[in-house]
């Protein structure tokens, strides 16, 4: 027998170290080196192919079978994320930050499915049943047939589940849940990674879907290893900033839908109520249009939304200006910053800048350059955009514009708000934009040219 070679594993990314280290080489992380045995002891030195195995059976792709059917909860922005329904025997890790209200949604879809007909569990590992049953009862869902457990001995939980076998299991926290042939605290990284593998493994054979709660470090990733996020077959993130209502269940991760799908929901003292037209929540408590406001025309998902971006530019004090960014890509922000003063000669040296996506969505489209540079301009030049537009396009760094995909469906959500002009990159097809007067830009020069009266 091979003796089990103990390894340290970082507990921010999973990253493997041969010896404990104060820093992870992966990641850069500090201090988060822990020491983990490993599940298996690896492959061994002899070939597998001189100890057969059986045949597999091999069917072809032209094979025809039915698409998984997909259960729906009825709750519309939560089934739009999972691509349409939950798949039967899948798996999926729910993250966030704690309190932006995981366990929240996940006992609302709990009792949704059960409302609809479907055997649910709910694990707490977190809570004790009596705390779970009094949100039950404060976000009206007392009577909803949800069973639920707390507890935390992973044998146990799977020992009720194979004998119960619900459609669905929530499990709440995957932090919280131990293995007892692991030898390490749980939330470890090894505790982490047996527990997922082990209800994951049970979702495949019982048909059960599975979700996992997530904790998200500070960093951003799912404390304890990315691994999980590779064992699911679903990654959602719930996300939404602090002083903000709104949340927003992203997948960054999906076997059986589109990634990148958003639902968007508001924290109400009566638990989670869908928004179902986003746009006008951002844009709702738009104030005048004031200079370094744009309203940007992005798709998040499938689906069209209108953000309000807003810039403010102000002389600085400091010897390096400061570059403050909420809801967007930092590195980003430069790189317009930079092609502003590079292609037009407009500089923001001795500025402050700072940009913020109104309403708490964080953008990652490339599209929301344009806007972002119209912003900067706007709040620089003090001049402000000419209300009812929006602003969509993506910027190269030769200080051109480049077409961006769906503008169709853009423009449309846009008149469908109210709003009458656009302005986007020369090139974008467009459709039948009906009523919208539209101004396509070939390049930034031309934007500051024609739009801000030649800087
Ligand atoms: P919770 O679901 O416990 O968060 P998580 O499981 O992600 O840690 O959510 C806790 C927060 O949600 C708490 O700060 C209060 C807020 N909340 C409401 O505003 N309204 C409600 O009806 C509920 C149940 C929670
Ligand atoms: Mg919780």
């Amino acid at each position: 027998m091979v003796k089990p070679v103990t390894q340290f594993a970082c507990s921010d990314c999973g990253a493997l170290h041969k010896k404990w280290t104060g820093r992870c080489d992966g990641c850069g992380a500090w201090n988060s080196i822990q020491e983990e045995v490993p599940l298996s002891q690896g492959p061994s030195k002899k070939s597998l192919g001189t100890m057969k195995g059986k045949r597999m059976a091999l069917t072809d792709l032209a094979t025809e079978e039915a698409p998984p059917p997909r259960t729906l909860s009825g709750m519309g922005e939560l089934d739009r994320v999972f691509g349409g329904g939950l798949v039967p025997a899948s798996a999926t890790l729910v993250g966030g930050d704690p309190g932006i209200g995981k366990s929240t949604l996940l006992l609302q879809a709990a009792a949704a499915f059960a409302q609809a007909g479907h055997k649910v569990i709910y694990v707490s590992g977190e809570e004790a049943t009596a705390q779970v049953r009094m949100r039950a009862q404060r976000l009206g869902l007392g009577d909803a047939p949800v069973k639920l457990a707390a507890e935390t001995n992973l044998r146990d939980v799977l020992t009720t589940l194979e004998a119960e076998k619900p459609d669905l299991a929530i499990i709440d926290s995957i932090q919280t849940m131990w293995v007892d042939t692991v030898d390490s605290a749980p939330g470890s990284v090894s505790q982490v990674r047996a527990s997922a593998h082990e209800l994951t493994s049970f979702a495949k054979r019982f048909g059960t879907s599975v979700v996992l709660v997530g904790h998200v470090t500070k960093e951003g990733q799912i404390a304890g290893p990315r691994v999980v996020e590779h064992m699911v077959d679903t990654v959602l993130y719930f996300e939404g900033e602090r002083g903000h209502q709104f949340r927003i269940l992203r997948a960054v991760k999906n076997r059986f839908g589109p990634a990148d799908e958003i639902g968007v929901f508001e924290m109400t003292g009566a638990g989670l109520a869908e928004v179902a037209n986003p746009s006008a929540l951002f844009l709702g408590d738009r104030d005048a249009p004031a200079p370094g406001s744009v309203v940007f025309a992005g798709i998040e998902g499938t689906r069209p939304v209108l953000v309000e971006i807003q810039a403010l530019v102000a002389p600085s004090q400091l010897s390096q200006p400061r570059r403050a960014v909420v809801g967007w890509d930092g590195g980003r922000l430069s790189m317009i910053l930079a092609v502003l003063e590079a292609r037009t000669g407009i500089s923001f040296q001795g500025l402050d800048v700072y940009l913020n996506v109104a309403g708490g969505i964080r953008i990652s489209e490339p599209a929301a350059d344009l806007a972002v540079a119209c912003a900067l301009l706007s709040a620089r030049e003090d001049a402000a955009i000419p209300p009812e537009t929006v602003v969509f396009g993506e910027l190269s760094l030769s200080g051109a514009l480049r077409p961006v995909s769906q503008a169709e469906n853009r423009l449309k959500e846009a008149a469908k708000l109210g709003f009458t002009a656009a302005m986007a990159p020369k090139g974008c097809k467009t459709g039948d934009a009906g009523e919208m007067s539209l101004r396509l830009l070939p390049d930034l020069a031309t934007l500051v040219g024609e739009v801000f009266g030649a800087g």
